[in-house]
């Protein structure tokens, strides 16, 4: 009996021992995922708040050119007519992009008739009524989302910081 108990303690020491290992296999590969979240913008300092302007003065269906996080990363607002998913604004339809493609570089030009993000270097193309979506090309990633805010008060949009990597960084903000 007494071999038992031993036994059984032994193996309830074992077990808390694999589950303590579990549990720090978890935080381990939480952590991971954690920087892998991190990395896909390869940003770790805080994102600067800019003004992209009134919503109300944003024209439909045409691109509204500004620069974010820095005056060398170009980026285009679209408002879009129509909400769509993550729009802000009164109608929840303003998006906002890096016009950088994803592929090498080349700056995009928006299409009003197709709604889309064109790249005249190796025809890759972009939606942006759906989070700037690689629709098809040579491009193997989205259009960087520039995250915005809306305060209607003001009436004012703000770029608070970027979804994705600019194409040419390691980290958005440097
Ligand atoms: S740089 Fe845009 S498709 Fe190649």
């Amino acid at each position: 009996m007494e071999e038992l108990k031993l036994s059984r303690r032994i193996f309830l020491k074992a077990s808390g021992g694999s589950a303590a290992a579990a549990a720090g296999t978890l935080l381990a590969a939480g952590t991971a995922q954690a920087q892998t979240a991190g990395a896909t913008t390869g940003t770790t300092l805080n994102y600067p708040k800019a003004a992209v302007g009134k919503a109300g003065s944003m024209p439909v269906n045409q691109v509204v050119n500004f620069s974010y996080p820095d005056s060398s990363s170009p980026c285009v607002a679209l408002r879009m007519g129509s909400p769509v998913p993550g729009g802000v604004g009164p109608n929840k339809d303003i998006v906002a992009y890096s016009s950088l493609c994803t592929h090498m570089g080349c700056p995009v030009t928006y299409d009003g008739g197709t709604k889309t993000f064109k790249c005249g270097c190796h025809f890759s193309i972009f939606d942006p009524e759906n989070g700037g979506q690689m629709v098809c090309g040579q491009a193997t990633e989205d259009l960087p989302r520039v995250l915005l805010e809306y305060d209607a008060a003001t009436d004012t949009v703000t770029a608070v910081g970027i979804d994705g990597l600019i194409y040419g960084r390691q980290a958005n903000v440097l």
